[in-house]
């Protein structure tokens, strides 16, 4: 079993430092010598009546009185030793016993079995935290077995995912060029109608094919846990923008940066990120020629990233749903995409322990989206 074991005890504080056991001594000390010097003070006490020469019948009464007193201070005597051995026997010993067994399990030995037999109180005691203790263990191990099943089935999926759409794209391809060879070959016998319909064809099994990458680079994000590294987050950066040069050039898009800082990720990951997000600011434009901003804070022990830009944004209500799979807020025809971007952005800056979320204060001046990812170790404030 792996959990943490509990943090040491906290100390006791004031008197309560002092453990019971001395406590019982000292008051058993300090008993036993007023005791003593009782009992000798009583006897100089006798010893000096005697002295005085007593009539008989008075010397006859305080021997007496010196028996009955000897035989009190005895039973006395008997009493003190007998209660230090129970106190000893009944008190102490279980409750070091108890602290013995309950440290081990707070260690981490979490099958060891809280038991004490004596007394009954403490009995009923260790009886209510065994039970305690084995409730604890097995919920925690039904939610570790849980936890495991999870993992594995999420693998599956992720495995699933991956394998189905990458053998799609082959049988894919196939039919895309097939057709397509079929409108070249023969295009001079076909009327437009069939040539409509081919084009229909080809145009639904490229949409298919851009669906299975999406779908491929989604699911591999989760597959292949990329190698992270310090990394200059400037260089993603212009890579993605480098991949998106067409667009960014139809577009007449303007996209500004910070100082970019260093970062710990995945090159490749960290590119998807910018370049998902930098297309959206593109494709989402209103009339206006796009102005991209992509801004860097530091947030503690991470850097808080953000783009912003100046499209038709989006509705507040929606900054949950987007980022789901296959969630889009338009018709196809009017803005062409998959609805996998904003999704996959998200898995990515989670794999990278951060978060990614819609900046909701930017109604109705494009949208902003923020991210963070943790700060290179040597980075300066
Ligand atoms: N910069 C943006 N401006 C306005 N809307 C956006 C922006 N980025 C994303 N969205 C909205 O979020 C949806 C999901 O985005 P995404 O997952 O990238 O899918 P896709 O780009 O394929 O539509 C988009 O369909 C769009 O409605
Ligand atoms: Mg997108």
């Amino acid at each position: 079993m792996s959990i943490n074991p509990l943090p040491p005890p906290k100390p006791a504080t004031g008197l309560g430092r002092v453990p019971a056991a001395r406590w019982f001594v000292v008051i058993g000390v300090v008993s036993g010598l007023v005791f003593m010097g009782g009992t000798a003070l009583i006897m100089t006490l006798v010893a000096d009546v005697r002295a005085r020469g007593p009539k008989p019948e008075v010397a006859a009464q305080i021997d007496h009185l010196n028996v009955a007193l000897i035989v009190l201070l005895a039973v006395l005597a008997a009493a003190g030793v007998g209660l230090a051995f129970i106190v000893r026997f009944t008190v102490l010993k279980p409750i070091s016993q108890f602290t013995d067994q309950v440290r081990k399990v707070a260690a981490g030995d979490f099958d060891h079995e809280l038991a004490v037999r004596r007394p009954a109180e403490l009995a009923e005691l260790s009886s209510h935290v065994d039970s305690m203790r084995r409730r604890i263990v097995a919920a925690w191990r039904s939610a570790e077995d849980q936890a495991g099943e999870l993992r594995r089935s999420n693998g599956e999926l992720e495995q699933f995912a991956y394998v189905a759409s990458h053998d799609l794209q082959e049988p894919l391809r196939k039919v895309a060029s097939f057709t397509q060879m079929l409108e070249q070959r023969y295009g001079d016998q076909l009327d437009d109608r069939a040539k409509q319909y081919i084009h229909y064809a080809v145009d639904g099994a490229k949409r298919m094919q851009l669906l299975i990458n999406d779908l491929l680079d989604f699911s591999r994000a989760g597959r292949v846990t990329g190698e992270r590294t310090v990394t200059d987050s400037g260089g993603p950066l212009s890579t993605a923008v480098e991949n998106l040069s067409a667009a960014i050039e139809d577009s007449g898009a303007v996209i500004t940066h910070d100082a970019l800082p260093k970062v710990v990720g995945n090159t490749t990951q960290l590119t998807q990120l910018f370049q998902n997000l930098i297309e959206n600011a593109v494709k989402f434009r209103s009339e206006q020629p796009p102005r991209i901003h992509i801004g860097a804070r530091r947030d503690g022990r991470m850097w808080e990233f953000s783009c912003s830009d100046n499209g038709i944004g989006v509705d507040s209500k929606y900054s949950d749903r987007i980022f789901l799979i296959f969630q889009r807020l338009h018709p196809r025809d009017v803005y062409p995409g998959t609805g996998i971007g904003l999704a996959l952005c998200r898995k990515i800056v989670e794999y990278h322990g951060g978060r990614l979320w819609l900046d909701p204060g930017a109604e109705g001046q494009g949208a902003t989206f923020r991210w963070t990812l943790p700060a290179a170790g040597d980075e300066k404030e």
